[in-house]
């Protein structure tokens, strides 16, 4: 299997095969993916979420972002690593923006992603111009949960579908190589997929987008306290680590573990 490069991923918008993305937050997680051939792995900030049990994005910090990374990186050979900018990271100051990208570059991410159309338009181009690929985020932002009113789809009427467009030609302007169209009708995917010449990843956003990025612990069932209906369940970890807990406790209480084989003579 060869590298994944930037190149490889503006090139497979309009080839016809469509781009799988996964979260990963551990390096054990990340080899699984990277040997599957996964194209491109997410470092997410649903890291907060699902991994340390927050119950929103907003708390997770550059620090925690620059752990996972790290563990990430140490699993991947192939694959394209991009990290998400945890909230307040890239917020305040075009500076602060800059600085935080290139720390999570140095951790060995090859891109970050930040949330925001045209409000984050001038830092996105920041970013770009100091050498990092940026991934950019659009419609159900969830750094953005408090203003929205909660985990809603965005899009749903004309105003909001207008607002969205000129968010996706400006994080293109801006030069992000691809961008995140989470909670959205699907029609109005389909639409932002056929303007702009940059991949489009969805999430909870239809069929039409060039790739698909999911939670990695959604897909595994090893995540219940939301359940998004856009998410398709591939394996019940949940119970197989269950199952196997208990046995080990039935096997500890009743003097079956450890065996002899287990044991030094
Ligand atoms: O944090 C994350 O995992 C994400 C994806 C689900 C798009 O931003």
């Amino acid at each position: 299997m060869k590298k994944v490069t930037i190149l490889d991923i503006m090139q497979m918008k309009g080839e016809g095969g469509k781009i799988p993305v996964l979260t990963a937050y551990d390096c054990p997680t990340a080899k699984i993916l990277d040997e599957a051939g996964m194209s491109i792995i997410l470092v997410g900030d649903s890291a907060g979420m699902v991994f340390a049990g927050y119950e929103n994005t907003l708390s997770v910090t550059m620090d925690e972002m620059r752990y996972h990374t790290r563990a990430v990186v140490r699993g991947v050979n192939n694959a394209f690593i991009v990290t998400d900018m945890p909230f307040l990271s890239y917020q305040v100051s075009i500076e602060d923006a800059k600085r935080n990208a290139g720390l999570l570059i140095r951790e060995g991410a090859e891109a970050v992603k930040l949330e925001g159309g045209v409000i984050a338009a001038d830092t996105i181009n920041a970013i770009v111009d100091m050498g990092v690929p940026v991934m950019g985020h659009i419609g159900l932002t969830p750094q953005s949960i408090h203003r929205m009113g909660g985990y809603k789809v965005q899009g749903k009427d004309k105003r909001q579908r207008k607002r969205l467009l000129d968010d996706a030609r400006a994080v293109e302007r801006a030069g992000a190589f691809s961008i995140v169209l989470e909670g959205m009708p699907a029609d109005l995917a389909r639409e932002i997929t056929e303007t702009i010449s940059i991949p489009t990843i969805g999430i909870g956003a239809g069929r039409y987008c060039d790739g698909q990025v999911l939670v990695i612990h959604d897909i595994l069932g090893l995540y219940d306290n939301i359940k998004p209906r856009f998410v398709k369940g591939y394996a019940d970890l949940k119970a197989v680590i269950s199952s196997a807990v208990h046995e080990y406790m039935e096997d500890v209480k009743r003097g079956r573990f450890p065996g002899k084989e287990h044991s030094f003579q």
